[in-house]
């Protein structure tokens, strides 16, 4: 299986989750590859580097590369691919769905976060990506209970699905990630729940996604 994370901006969260869903997906048994195609970040391939010197377990495989298209030919020998994307996915963008059976786009609650993400679910979905296989995740969340609401309320206007799960932004995931650890490994119990509950939706949404496909 093939999962995309996708946005035109940087740092909203894609990172934040091919780690997540990477981690917990491997838990399960799964043989997970993270396609780190941020070339000039390696944002995920420095974590992999923390993650293998501490020893963590589960493993998974983080390979760097250049081009959608090689970590394409490496899909085949992992269960899950996860290619996490560059900013500015204009033209990969396209690639990296049409292989994908789900694509992500993380946000925050701002509306210049929202906003972009929803332009390029327009721009997937005219270029025949079906929209059941969009989902918006709320990965970087700050804020009150009314932009929440706010927030839910302009996806629905906008026709995109999102997951219920959110993951707040928390000083403890960023220190996890400089740890080489993920979202559901912090040191604060609750903020793995929900770090977990929004991989098991996501892992969920990609399976029935799959059967379909
Ligand atoms: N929920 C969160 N809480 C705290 N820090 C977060 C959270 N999500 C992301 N970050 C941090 O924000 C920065 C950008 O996130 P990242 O996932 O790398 O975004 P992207 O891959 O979209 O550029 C990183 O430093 C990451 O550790
Ligand atoms: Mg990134």
């Amino acid at each position: 299986m093939i999962l995309s994370l996708i946005s035109q901006k940087g740092g909203v969260g894609k990172s934040t989750i091919a780690r997540l869903l990477g981690v917990e997906m491997a838990r399960a048994g799964w043989r997970v590859l993270i396609a780190d195609l941020d070339a000039n970040q390696g944002t995920v391939t420095q974590w992999k580097i923390a993650r293998d010197r501490e020893a963590l377990d589960p493993d998974l495989d983080v390979i760097k590369y250049r081009s959608v298209e090689r970590a394409l030919k490496d899909a085949g020998r992992y269960d899950l691919t996860i290619l996490d994307g560059p900013a500015h996915a204009e033209r990969g963008g396209l690639t990296m769905a049409r292989a994908s059976s789900l694509v992500i786009l993380p946000s925050g609650y701002s509306l210049d976060d929202l906003h972009p993400q929803a332009a390029v679910a327009g721009e997937l979905e005219r270029a025949g990506t079906p929209p059941v296989r969009i989902r918006v995740a709320l990965g970087r969340v700050k804020g009150s209970e009314t932009e929440r609401r706010d927030v839910r309320d302009y996806l629905r206007r906008a026709g995109l699905e999102v997951f219920d799960a959110e993951l707040r932004e928390m000083p403890t995931i960023r220190q996890a990630h400089m740890a080489g650890r993920a979202a559901s490994e912090t040191t604060h119990q609750s903020i793995n729940q929900e770090a977990a509950a929004l991989a098991a939706e996501i892992a969920a949404a990609l399976t029935a996604s799959a059967e379909v496909a």
